[in-house]
């Protein structure tokens, strides 16, 4: 079966960039991308290319050469449901924030309000691939769904989960280490997976398509990321022995990644790591092994996420001690909002967690990130409900202005690992700030003897002092 029209619902951080690479790549598909958030689609068609609701570097390049020729982005979901053969659910899978599994178990409500939808608008037959991170044996929920519609359309049901990561989004898509389709192991599951297997083979090697059955699919975009993120945990555990010893965490690092059977990758010790999904995905298998009752399982994967929490408290903390113990009053420059480089998303950014410790404290904080707009900064904030949104609007500013944020500061935080802060004149910054000027640098980003020449009080996570 050849597709020719594919149909994404959901234009977020994976929905735009993956079907703007699959578009770029199979000129001869048609993918329309729908979302029912008007302003979203707005920006995706916006003729300058700068207001794409996501920043990736890359990606607005292959949208202009895509956007109008092959790929469309569009409010009318119901039509593309119905034109297309296939159809990606990449809707949103947040944590439950109510009823049973309040906190931990995924919320399937988008997925499912999907699953209707497409059931109610189907006439021909289609296959649905869930791009979405989902609990394991959700697809046997999304058939039930679809096959009690009564009306003789049959659905192949995929898995085909994302590996992306923000920030490398066009890189990872365009060469990705697999891409992973689990499907039914009967005759027509494995003809939708090799429809799909075929739209990837316009530019992925076969050897890097693995096939599975839906269940080890759905499980191991979960493992993955619990294994990633369990490798930040683990990293920053040791980043806190590092500093009682006197080891430095980055030797440390380079040490055990150079043993071939550890690898290098991900194994740089920060203030905590943070993103949409390494919580959520974590909270959400922790979920699922309670639910089976494997209590052990359950708490071995907890402690990664109690490991990040401590990471960010024990940050934060720090900077409170070592300015004499009160940061009441006391202006800290934010470097750095975002949850990583080269993205403006913010969700579950290490440095929301960092500001709300410090403004219990009172302390006045300043923030300059060259992604993050101000509303998104305060947005983050309110969404805590921990002070007013006036309180959080007096003691929070945001500047666009790295040398006007720092000026007159107690102390620097680093809280974001964007290139360009390494370029900057430490020396002048210096100058301009109350001393003795510390900074806490949680990404491990600058030369301490450098700054320790300048004058600079200088922490570096992971460092012995
Ligand atoms: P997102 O919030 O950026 O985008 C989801 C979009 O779906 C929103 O624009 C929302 O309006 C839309 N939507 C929700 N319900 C809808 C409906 N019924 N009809 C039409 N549109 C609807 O989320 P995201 O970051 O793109 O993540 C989507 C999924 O992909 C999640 O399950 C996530 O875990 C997974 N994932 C995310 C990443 C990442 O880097 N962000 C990477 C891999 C996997
Ligand atoms: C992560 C995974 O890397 C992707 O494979 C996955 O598709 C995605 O989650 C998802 O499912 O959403 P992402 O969260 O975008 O991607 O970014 P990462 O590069 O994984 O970084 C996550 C967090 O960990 C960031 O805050 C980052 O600063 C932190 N991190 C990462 C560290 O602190 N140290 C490291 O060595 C690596």
């Amino acid at each position: 079966m050849k597709i020719k029209n594919i149909c994404c619902i959901g234009a977020g951080y994976v929905g735009g960039p993956t079907m703007a690479v699959i578009a770029k790549q199979c000129p001869n598909i048609k993918v329309t991308v729908v979302d029912i958030n008007e302003a979203r689609i707005a920006a995706w068609n916006d003729e300058n290319l700068d207001n794409l609701p996501v920043f990736e570097p890359g990606l607005d390049a292959i949208v202009a050469e895509a956007r109008g020729r092959n790929l469309f982005f569009s409010t009318e979901v119901d039509k593309a449901i119905d034109e297309a053969e296939m159809i990606f659910i990449s809707v949103n899978t947040p944590t439950k924030t109510y009823g049973k599994g309040k906190g931990m178990a995924a919320d399937l409500k988008y997925i499912e309000l999907c699953a209707r939808q497409i059931a109610r608008v189907s006439k021909q037959d289609k296959i649905i691939v869930e791009k979405s991170t989902l609990p394991v044996r959700t697809a046997s929920a999304i058939k039930d769904i679809l096959d009690n519609t009564g009306n003789d359309v049959a659905f192949q049901i995929l898995s085909n989960p994302e590996f992306l990561a923000e920030g490398t989004a066009v890189e990872d898509l365009l060469s990705p280490d697999r891409v992973l389709i689990g499907g039914d192991t009967n005759p027509e599951g494995l003809k939708a997976i090799e429809a799909l297997a075929d739209v990837y083979a316009n530019w992925v090697p076969q050897d890097r398509i693995l096939r599975t059955n839906v269940w080890s699919s759905e499980l191991s975009k979960l493992t993955a990321n619990a294994f990633l993120a369990q490798r930040v945990s683990s990293i920053n555990a040791m980043s806190e022995i590092c500093e009682k010893t006197g080891a430095d965490v980055n030797e440390v690092s380079k040490a055990i990644g150079m043993d071939s059977r550890i690898g290098a990758k991900f194994l740089k010790s920060s203030v905590g790591f943070g993103g949409s999904c390494f919580q959520k995905d974590i909270l959400n298998l922790v979920y699922i092994a309670k639910s089976y009752g494997l209590n052990e399982v359950a708490d071995y994967w907890e402690q990664v996420i109690l490991m990040n929490e401590h990471q960010k408290q024990r940050f934060s903390d720090n900077i409170v001690s070592t300015l004499y113990n009160t940061v009441s009053g006391k202006k800290i420059a934010f470097l750095g909002w975002a949850f990583k480089k080269d993205t403006n998303d913010t969700r579950e950014s290490a440095a929301i967690k960092i500001a709300d410790n410090l403004l219990n404290e009172q302390a006045e904080i300043t923030v300059f990130d060259p992604k993050v707009v101000e509303e998104r900064i305060y947005a983050d904030l309110e969404y805590l409900n921990t002070r007013s949104n006036e309180e959080n609007r007096n003691l929070l500013k945001v500047e666009n202005d790295p040398y006007k944020t720092c000026e007159n500061a107690h102390a620097i935080a680093i809280l974001t690992e964007w290139d360009e802060f390494k370029t900057y004149d430490w020396k002048q910054i210096f100058n301009k700030m109350q001393k003795p000027a510390f900074v806490f640098d949680g990404r491990g980003l600058l030369d301490k003897e450098t700054l320790e020449d300048i004058g600079f009080v200088y922490y570096k996570i992971g460092t012995g002092q």
